[in-house]
């Protein structure tokens, strides 16, 4: 078999409403998964649905109500069967320099950005939920802000850099249960997230952003293709890596 399809795999993704979430559920249906589409905002996952001819099965989640992970995955386990992967996308930005940072503003972030994505791997890898006969893989979202500074940034650059230590310290345990773990860290994308960013920039600094990328802004679907990767058996000897798909921003 091609070891880039994904032909029975039961895949959950985090953000499928929007963005690169989308992106990756419409790719990873086009490779043969069955997915998992998980969001807070329910119009934006029916809409996902629609453009993968409503073969997902959708849950509208509050991804902070960490006690309802359990349920969901039960649920969504007794209709497709075992899981073979998850790839946690949903994520917020969030902007201040360190004197305006509130602590409501930072446990928002970092519930959302990272912490989500830690219980959701604890629930996925628990016995008798994913599926420990094949290959299985979870993949996080960093960010380009999580490997090199920015100013005003540093909540949403704390659980960026955080991502990338949870995969690392998570490959090291998951491996001996056949679960690869690795993240990607993407540039400035096109997105409702990355435009909403370059608004709140000023027009000398969104130029700025715009020149540093070498290959110019990125699209949903460069970021789609590398975790659609991740999470393929093409990559079944990588685990704890951290992959820039950045245009080049963190080259120079
Ligand atoms: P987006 O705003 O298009 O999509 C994010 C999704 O997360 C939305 O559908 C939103 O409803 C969902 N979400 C937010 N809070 C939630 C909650 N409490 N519970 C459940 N779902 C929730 O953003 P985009 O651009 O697709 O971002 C995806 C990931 O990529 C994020 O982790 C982001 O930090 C990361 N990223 C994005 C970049 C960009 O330029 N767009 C650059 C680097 C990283």
């Amino acid at each position: 078999m091609n070891p880039f399809q994904l032909n029975e795999k039961n895949v959950i993704v985090t953000g499928a409403a929007s963005g690169i979430g989308r992106e990756t559920a419409k790719l990873l249906y086009s490779l043969g998964a069955n997915c998992i589409l998980l969001d807070i905002n329910e119009k934006g996952l029916e809409e996902t649905n629609r453009l993968i001819d409503k073969s997902g099965i959708c849950c509208a989640l509050d991804l902070t109500d960490f006690d309802r992970f359990q349920e969901v995955f039960s649920l969504c386990k007794e209709k497709l069967g075992y899981f073979h992967g998850m790839v946690h996308c949903a994520g917020i930005p969030s902007f201040s320099p360190l004197r305006g940072l509130t602590v409501e503003a930072y446990e928002k972030v970092q519930k959302i950005n990272t912490q989500a994505g830690l219980l959701l791997a604890k629930v996925f890898s628990r016995k008798g939920m994913y599926d420990s006969s094949k290959r299985c893989s979870i993949v996080f979202i960093s960010s380009v802000y999580g490997l090199v500074g920015s100013a005003s940034n540093v909540a949403y650059a704390v659980t960026k850099a955080a991502n990338i230590g949870m995969t690392k310290a998570l490959a090291m345990e998951l491996a001996p249960k056949g679960i690869r773990v690795n993240c990607v860290a993407p540039g400035f994308v096109k997105t409702p997230l990355g435009e909403g960013v370059i608004k709140f920039l000023d027009d000398a600094y969104a130029e700025r952003v715009g020149a540093m990328h070498p290959l110019g802004w990125g699209e949903p679907t460069d970021i789609a293709c590398a975790i659609a990767f991740l999470l393929s058996d093409a990559a079944k000897w990588i685990t704890g890596t951290v992959l820039s798909v950045d245009g080049g921003f963190t080259a120079q």
